[in-house]
């Protein structure tokens, strides 16, 4: 037996395995049937993106951001995003909001003087629920990067959207749909494509990430506002 049918006897072998036992695994699903479980995305029209601009990387994006602002981090982990905003764009005030204790005690003791200065405020809760009581027309932009679910991610976005100054921005981590590092179905990209659609917003930046991992920077449509350069 050669190697390449080996490793598909094997392959089908842990398949039974797990169907016998009753937890099986996306792998086992086919081709027909994973298109059936995960639904179409909603496209976007040229109307969405024929402002985007093309990024290398979130780096960059951050210097496209306003300084001065005042912004919120959705989902801070090990606070490595969180540094980058404060040296890049200096804000006023930032929020840093995260549901796990370990990620909120990280931010308390990496940015103790930010705390102490009141440019930095660290919040531990549910990121949408938090948002939601901030004053209206607050935030310059945000960066959503919390529960990476479909459900989790709207909420964020809305939650962000009903806080927002009116030519604010959305920026929004792992526009993907499908996560490998992980091997789990995110739901952001399908999140934003539907936020734009049914709240009349347009992508400005797409800042590319290894793994395709990609950032997308939102904004509402008006006739007005001027391309950001
Ligand atoms: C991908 S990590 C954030 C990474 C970080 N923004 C960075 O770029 O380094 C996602 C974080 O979101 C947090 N999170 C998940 N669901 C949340 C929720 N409903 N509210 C607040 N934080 C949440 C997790 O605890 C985790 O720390």
């Amino acid at each position: 037996m050669n190697s390449f049918t080996l490793e598909r006897v094997v392959r089908f072998t842990k398949k039974l395995v797990r169907k016998a036992i009753g937890c099986s695994c996306l792998e086992d699903y086919s081709v027909k049937e994973r298109r059936q479980i995960w639904s179409m995305v909603n496209p976007l029209e040229k109307k969405h993106i024929h402002n985007c601009q093309l990024l290398e990387d979130r780096l960059k994006m951050l210097e496209y951001m306003p300084k001065n602002a005042v912004c919120a981090e959705i989902g801070i982990l090990r606070c490595e995003f969180s540094q980058s905003i404060l040296e890049i764009t200096q804000p006023s005030k930032l929020h840093l909001i995260d549901i796990d204790p370990t990620a909120v005690n990280i931010a308390r003791e990496k940015f103790k003087d930010n705390i102490a200065s009141g440019q930095v405020e660290v919040h531990l809760g549910d990121s949408a629920a938090t948002i939601m009581a901030m004053s209206e027309n607050y935030f310059d932009w945000s960066y959503v990067d919390g529960d990476h679910s479909y459900s989790g991610a709207k909420r964020d976005l809305e939650a962000t959207r009903l806080k927002l100054k009116t030519d604010g921005l959305i920026a929004v981590n792992d526009y993907v749909f499908f996560s490998v590092s992980d091997f789990k179905k995110y739901g952001v990209l399908e999140a934003v494509n539907d936020f734009c659609i049914n709240h009349h917003f347009e992508m400005l930046f797409l800042a590319f990430q290894g793994r395709s991992y990609n950032d997308v920077v939102l904004r509402q449509i008006t006739e007005n506002v001027q391309s950001i350069s």
